[in-house]
């Protein structure tokens, strides 16, 4: 890793252990992009900016500045001058002016990365520094220990007139080939200047008849890859939502037209914020393609007053010439080394019983202890108490914001509740969803202007709640307190932090009307606010973030809590694809997965046990279903299920994963693996959807083994060298009826 400025050719290089990245000054004081991919030593390709051809830079050939603005690959692209494709940047004047032209001032390189005020971001160094004052970190490897120097690259452009600098960032790590980019805009004028549009990264390059990958969803059906090519114009996703949305994903990738699951070119693009977003690939006249990203501009505007910045939420760029495995690699050990900060990262989770889809809202004290009382028999070690706990909730339309314990339900309260279930030996969790108010709610009566909505509208429910207006600081502080105290009251380890409903009639009573474009983003400042807060006073707190399942699964929310609730759709058939999509980029140890009841709450699914218990091992693993109330069958199954999880999750929270086979592509049989750093330890999770008459056994191609060693397949005795397992696979017998599975243990002899 390093970061150089070739003074002779005006060019920064940026290297990672495995790709380079180039920009460089053209003409007197243009910044362009000139390359991004594999590695290469030799800096000298600022040619690549084709300033030496018509139609020259604009000193050289003022009359076709716009034939140039059109073509120039420009390192953050503004509005208003000529450059037609994508803007990056759009600033309005108090008179109502927008054009902005920027040119390169000077830079710095230095040894760290600065934090960024506010937002959630990647950062230098051990986990260990990031952890909290008293955190356990025995269990973290020494592997993960050592890694993290960085190094940062500011680069500044000004544009004279506005009187306003715009300060592009670059931070690379020793330890991975991800590039964290993002944008400090600062008004130096004398007046009050207004960002239309501010996104966070740039990235123009030649199209090599690129496709675009996204990941796209609904509620219970999260994060499924897609892929298509790209297309003349923009195309994209977004998400207006004020959360980055069930939907669609703040990810894109371009992947060269026969990239695969091994090998090809993949730049990808992921954006660590939890609000709205905005990814575009767009296609150019010129068969060019412009990458960006940032905050979604539609209903965004931010007043920056003289002398005031605005710092964007930051990007991570990847770019990898190993296909798909190689881009996730990146992600999974960037977001392991740089961005999980929680002491609870490197340590197995105590696997939890939830009570929502065991009670929902019919519960009381008693049937919570016999719960728990049953689960701890089983083996099972925390209990969580979802939803109903409080006010008067007996159903989902009343008591948001009320955080006073329903002594009805539980009396004596959590405290007792809390420790009967730690008298048990167990741990205790509980659910909030701390953002709303309901409009039935002790809360709502006293500061119905709490509540976003928009003066003389009624304002649309979801879910029959309203949004708290978290730009606002005294609500801030006034939810941190109710959840606060609450968690000071009882012992109570984890918590699972909910959100359910979009933001809509965008308007807060703490803003003037210029400012109400900025209500988004500072609803998201708040939330953030609100868990570093949170983790403050609480850093051994274990928080699992959801949002109706996962439509708050971002890098922004893992910057806060190690795991995050990953879909309402518990369906283990369901699962494949969304846990697929989504350990696209997030390590296994982030990916809230429960076994639950059947037939499924969701789908009406019948699955066996034993599968459910498979796909739950790929995630965080818990159980959602009344365990007094299962069969006996499948109450046996439970012990041997924690065990599996005790056995194996060292290895499923910090290996390295490897999609094998997607039922998406084949509709026949899914399969996965995971395998340890050092290559010693492999688990392979193989799941038949659909049984195929008339077939025999099935190779199935291994990965990330050693080749010169030997495996042991636990429990059979046979043995296989890596070499054989890659190239000739390893063979799984044919297995009756659907929806079965089968875990391979494989362990170096
Ligand atoms: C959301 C969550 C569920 C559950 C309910 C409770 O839908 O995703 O897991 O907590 O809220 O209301």
């Amino acid at each position: 890793m390093e970061i150089t400025y070739f003074e002779e050719e005006r060019v920064f290089q940026i290297q990672t252990p495995n790709t380079t990245y180039l920009c460089g000054i053209a003409g007197k004081d243009w910044l362009g992009h000139i390359y991004y991919g594999k590695r290469m030593e030799d800096h000298r390709a600022g040619y690549l900016m084709r300033t030496e051809e018509a139609p020259f830079t604009p000193e050289v050939n003022l009359r076709e500045k716009a034939s140039f603005l059109e073509l120039f690959p420009m390192e953050y692209s503004t509005w208003g001058i000529g450059d037609f494709r994508e803007d990056c940047l759009k600033v309005r004047t108090e008179q109502g002016y927008s054009a902005c032209e920027l040119h390169y001032v000077s830079h710095w390189i230095f040894d760290g990365k600065p934090e960024l005020p506010g937002l959630p971001a990647t950062f230098e160094g051990s986990v260990e520094k990031h952890m909290q004052p008293g955190a356990d970190t025995s269990a973290s490897p020494e592997s993960c220990r050592e890694n993290g120097k960085c190094q940062t690259l500011e680069i500044l452009c000004r544009d004279e007139i506005l009187k306003l600098d715009v300060i592009l960032s670059y931070s690379v790590f020793d330890d991975t080939d991800a590039i964290a980019r993002s944008v400090r805009i600062e008004n130096h004028s004398q007046e009050a200047l207004y960002l239309d549009r501010v996104y966070s990264v740039c990235l123009d390059m030649e199209d090599k008849e690129y496709e675009m990958l996204t990941l796209a969803g609904a509620w219970a059906r999260e994060r499924h890859m897609e892929r298509r090519p790209l297309a003349h114009g923009r195309q994209g996703v977004a998400s207006g939502r004020g959360e980055s949305s069930h939907q669609e994903h703040p990810f894109l990738a371009l992947l060269g037209k026969h990239t695969t699951q091994e090998a090809g070119e993949v730049y990808g693009m992921h954006f660590v914020y939890s609000g709205n977003f905005t990814a575009q690939a767009e296609k150019t006249q010129y068969d060019h393609v412009r990458m960006t990203m940032g905050i979604n501009p539609e209903g965004f505007c931010w007043k920056l007053a003289p002398e005031e910045t605005f710092q964007t939420p930051e990007v991570i760029l990847v770019y990898s010439d190993c296909g798909l495995d190689g881009m996730t690699h990146e992600f999974h050990r960037l977001y392991r080394n740089h961005l999980i900060r929680s002491p609870w990262l490197h340590q197995k989770r105590p696997v939890l019983l939830n009570n929502w889809e065991a009670t929902y809202f019919n519960f009381d004290a008693e049937k919570i202890f016999e719960i728990a009382r049953e689960a701890k028999r089983l083996g099972i070690e925390m209990l969580v108490l979802d939803d109903g706990w409080f006010g008067e909730r007996d159903t989902d339309d009343c008591s948001l914001g009320d955080w006073q314990v329903n002594e009805k339900k539980l009396p004596g309260g959590l405290t007792a509740l809390a420790d009967r279930i730690t008298g048990l030996g167990m741990k205790f969790g509980l659910w909030f969803e701390p953002e709303m108010v309901s409009p039935k709610s002790r809360l709502y009566e006293a500061h119905p202007d709490w509540a976003i909505q928009i003066p003389g509208r009624p304002a649309t429910q979801g879910r029959a709640q309203y949004v708290l207006d978290l730009s606002r600081q005294e609500i801030v502080d006034y939810v941190y307190e109710a959840v606060a105290s609450v968690l000071r009251s009882a012992e109570i380890s984890y918590v699972k932090w909910d959100m359910n409903r979009h933001l809509t009639d965008l308007s807060s009573y703490g803003l003037s009307g210029e400012r109400q474009g900025e209500l988004s983003h500072r609803y998201m400042l708040g939330v953030y606010q609100l868990q570093e807060r949170l983790l403050q006073e609480f850093p051994n707190l274990l928080l699992e973030n959801c949002s109706s399942g996962g439509a708050r699964f971002d890098p922004g929310m893992l910057y806060y809590s190690p795991q995050i609730w990953c879909s309402d759709d518990t369906d283990a058939m369901e699962r494949l694809a969304i846990q697929e999509g989504t350990a696209l980029l997030y390590p296994l140890s982030c990916i809230g997965a429960h076994v639950s009841d059947c037939p499924n709450h969701v789908t009406g699914r019948v699955v066996p046990f034993e599968t459910r218990g498979h796909v739950a091992l790929a995630g965080t693993f818990g159980y959602e279903l009344d365990v007094t109330r299962i069969s006996e069958e499948e109450q046996n199954q439970i012990p041997g299920q924690v065990e599996l999880y005790h056995k194996y999750n060292d290895l499923v929270r910090e290996g390295d994963y490897y999609r094998i086979a997607s039922a998406g592509d084949n509709h026949l049989y899914d399969c996965w693996q995971v395998t340890s750093q050092d290559r010693r330890r492999s688990l392979v999770t193989y799941i038949q959807v659909r049984a195929r008459p008339n077939y025999h056994s099935r190779t199935i191609m291994l990965k990330g083994l050693d080749k010169d060693a030997v495996y042991e397949l636990e429990g059979t005795g046979k043995r296989y060298s890596g070499e054989l397992l890659m190239r000739a696979g390893l063979l799984v017998p044919e297995m009756k009826g659907d929806y079965v599975s089968v875990l391979y243990s494989l362990v170096q002899v």
